[in-house]
């Protein structure tokens, strides 16, 4: 017996020499450690031996079974060690690193390359991004070019030189939010719309002007499912010779029916802003109801836009336009409420609550 058990030994060692991965590892385990092994019938048998040959027996047996979960123990941790050093011979050169906090292929034990990668989650544009984009291609598409400006804007921009001076009650239009400047400091505040970039874009350059200015705007006011204190409009400048009201009219059309359907209908009306003269709001049918009349359009048929209006000529004089030469439009339009009317958004709060129920689905 004892020959045995020298016999069993002396093959194990050898074959636990030759084993070149894990999976045959298991094997050799099974093979000497396992149920069925030589070894545990021998230990299993023990009982049933004269009791000297028992003892040495026993002792023996019980030592090899040591000797082959060491043996296993420490092949497995090398083997193992083989294989991590393989696999990242194999990734050399795109090798990534993994931010902290995601468990490692160690973590899992036995490194198993023909697993599906980790996902990565993507990201998605926001969806003011988005219309913003669809909108800017629209009058890309136009002729018009895409510029930005400062949010924090001087009073003199904002106001002054789009002819609102301070005490104009059309200032009541526009809740402000001021910035606290040193005394004697010009007056500085959060742009409550995109129009001072009428001015800035008309001081540097010369006509013809076609810009398109989308960016962010601040209201001091209360928040609620149709007003937020920060929100984007788009602005639109053209100025030439021979800029007409028809200019105006033909461009909004053209922009209303490639962003709202080759269907839609417009309509101006008058309205008054300081800077335009004549000043209008555009309105679309329902698209909703078809002009019959619903909730979405308050039962009118129609859905506000926009404002716009010809560019006054004290606008033009101040950044030293002649108005008897030059002559111009210029429009501006919220930006939020199109997703909101196009894909029946009831809150205007959601788009920058951060949630990604919300923000996921477009
Ligand atoms: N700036 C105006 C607003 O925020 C919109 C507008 C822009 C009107 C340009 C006319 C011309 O209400």
């Amino acid at each position: 017996m004892l020959e045995k058990l020298a016999e069993i030994k002396s093959k194990a060692i050898d074959e636990l020499s030759s084993l070149s991965d894990l999976r045959e590892l298991e094997a050799w385990r099974v093979r000497y450690l396992g149920k069925k092994s030589e070894l545990t019938q021998i230990l299993r048998g023990l009982a049933s031996l004269p009791l000297e040959e028992r003892k040495a027996v026993s002792a023996s047996a019980n030592e090899l079974k040591a000797f082959f979960e060491t043996s296993h123990r420490e092949n497995k941790e090398s083997l193992k060690e083989r294989a991590y050093q393989e696999m990242e011979a194999a990734t050399v050169g795109r090798q990534i690193t993994l931010p902290t906090g995601i468990p490692s292929a160690e973590t899992f034990g036995i490194p198993d390359v023909t697993l599906p990668g980790r996902p990565i989650p993507l990201g998605r544009l926001h969806p003011t991004t988005q219309m913003l984009c669809r909108i800017c291609d629209i009058f890309v598409a136009l002729g018009f070019q895409v510029v930005e400006g400062p949010e924090v804007e001087w009073d003199y921009y904002n106001f002054e030189a789009l002819n609102i001076p301070p005490d104009h009650p059309a200032r009541d239009m526009f809740a402000t939010f001021w910035i606290e400047t040193e005394s004697g400091q010009r007056p500085m505040l959060l742009r409550t719309h995109t129009s001072p970039m009428q001015i800035r874009v008309m001081e540097r350059t010369q006509p013809p002007v076609r810009v398109v200015v989308p960016g962010k705007v601040y209201r001091y006011e209360a928040t609620d499912a149709t007003h937020e204190s920060m929100f984007y409009q788009i602005e639109g400048l053209a100025v030439d010779e021979h800029t007409t009201f028809s200019d105006l009219k033909g461009t909004l059309y053209e922009f209303a029916k490639r962003l709202f359907g080759e269907e839609r209908r417009v309509r101006f009306r008058c309205d008054y802003f300081p800077f335009v003269e004549p000043g209008v709001e555009m309105a679309i049918d329902c698209m909703a109801c078809g002009g019959s009349g619903c909730r979405l359009c308050s039962g009118t048929g129609w859905i506000e836009i926009l404002g716009a209006g010809m560019v006054h000529p004290d606008v033009l004089r101040r950044v030293n336009y002649d108005p008897e030469v030059y002559t111009g439009f210029a429009f501006g339009l919220g930006l939020e409420r199109i997703p909101m009317l196009l894909y029946g958004i009831d809150d205007i709060r959601l788009f920058y609550s951060n949630d990604l129920r919300f923000l996921r689905q477009f």
